[in-house]
C-alpha cells in the first residue's frame, strides 16, 4: 500500500540520512526502483512530473501500475507516490487519482499567492492523510519545460511557507536540474543553514540530485536535507545501456529487437544507479 512520505522523512531528518526520490517514466523504471528499494530495505519516493504523468496515459494509470507492482512484486518497504513540481491543477488531479504525496511548486508566483495556494492544498492533504511538499526560490535548469534561474531562497519566506503545515520544503540553494555547468559555484550551505535555523524540524528537500559531489550531498544531509531528488542520472544510465545494446545488434536476425530484451540492460542500469544513491544518502536498511 502506498504511504504518505511524512513518517519516512521525519525519521530521516531525526536519523540524519535522506530518502531518495527517483522519478519514473515507464514500467521498467518503476519496477527497477521498487525492486532495488526492497532489496536494500530502503524507503523510497517515486516522483512523477506532469509530463511523465501525461506520457504514462495519465495519473490514474500511474496509480494503477504502481499499486499493482507493490502487490505483485511483494514490496514491503514504505513507498510514496509523489507528484513532482506540480501545478495547482495538477496537484488536485493527483490527489483525486490516488497519489499519496504531492508537490505544489508555487515558487514562480509572488510569495503571497504561493502562500495562499499552498495553504489550500495543505488543508486538503491533511484531511486525506497525504504529504505535501512546497517550494521557495526556484531550482535552476530546465525540467519538463519549467525553467528556473537557480536562485537561493529567502529564509524568512521559507519560514512563512513551512508554518503553513507543509510536510517538507524544497528551498533553492543554488541547485540545478540536470547536469551542472563547469562554472557552477556549488551549493550555498550558508543559505541551507539559515533555512534550517528558521524551519527547525521541517524535512528539507534537495532537488537536482544528479552530479552534486558526494561531500556536498553529505554536508547537505548534515544540515537538514532529508529528501533528495534524482532523475537525470537514471536517464543517463538508462540511455547509455540501451545505446550499447542496440550497437551490439544482438537481436538483429530478421526479427528486429525483442522489446523485453531491448529494455533489460537499461532497467539493470537504473537498479545500479538507485543502489549507488541509496548507499550515498544513507537510507539502506532504514525501512
Ligand atoms: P536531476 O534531474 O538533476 O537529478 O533532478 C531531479 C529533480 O530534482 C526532480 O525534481
Amino acid at each position: 500500500m502506498l504511504v504518505s512520505a511524512k513518517e519516512m522523512l521525519t525519521k530521516a531528518k531525526a536519523g540524519k540520512y535522506a530518502v531518495g526520490q527517483f522519478n519514473i517514466n515507464n514500467l521498467e523504471w518503476t519496477k527497477s526502483i521498487l525492486l532495488t528499494a526492497e532489496e536494500l530495505k530502503s524507503p523510497v519516493i517515486l516522483g512523477v512530473s506532469e509530463g511523465a504523468g501525461k506520457y504514462m496515459c495519465g495519473y490514474k494509470t500511474v496509480v494503477g501500475m504502481v499499486n499493482g507492482m507493490l502487490e505483485e512484486l511483494n514490496i514491503t518497504v514504505p513507498v510514496a507516490l509523489h507528484l513532482d513540481h506540480g501545478s495547482y491543477e495538477g496537484a488536485k488531479a493527483c490527489i483525486e487519482a490516488g497519489f499519496s504525496s504531492i508537490m505544489f511548486d508555487g515558487s514562480h508566483y509572488p510569495i503571497e499567492e504561493n502562500v495562499e495556494k499552498t495553504k489550500e492544498l495543505v488543508a486538503i492533504c491533511e484531511e486525506k492523510g497525504l504529504s505535501i511538499e512546497a517550494e521557495v526560490g526556484s531550482i535552476g535548469g530546465e525540467e519538463d519545460g519549467v525553467v528556473g534561474a537557480g536562485e537561493c531562497a529567502d529564509p524568512n519566506e521559507c519560514k512563512m511557507i513551512a508554518d503553513l503545515g507543509v510536510t517538507m520544503l524544497a528551498a533553492g540553494i543554488g541547485n540545478i536540474h540536470g547536469k551542472y555547468p563547469d562554472n557552477w559555484e556549488g551549493l550555498s550551505f550558508e543559505t541551507l543553514d539559515a533555512v534550517q535555523q528558521k524551519t527547525g524540524d521541517m524535512p528539507l528537500v534537495l532537488h537536482g540530485g544528479t552530479g552534486i559531489p558526494e561531500d556536498m550531498i553529505q554536508k547537505a544531509i548534515s544540515l537538514g536535507v532529508s529528501k533528495i531528488n534524482v532523475n537525470t542520472e537514471c536517464q543517463l544510465s538508462f540511455a547509455e545501456a540501451t545505446r550499447k545494446y542496440i550497437e551490439a545488434g544482438k537481436d538483429l536476425e530478421g526479427k528486429g529487437f525483442d522489446p523485453r530484451k531491448l529494455l533489460a540492460p537499461g532497467a539493470d542500469a537504473i537498479k545500479a544507479t538507485v543502489k549507488e544513491k541509496m548507499e550515498l544518502f544513507g537510507s539502506v536498511g532504514k525501512a
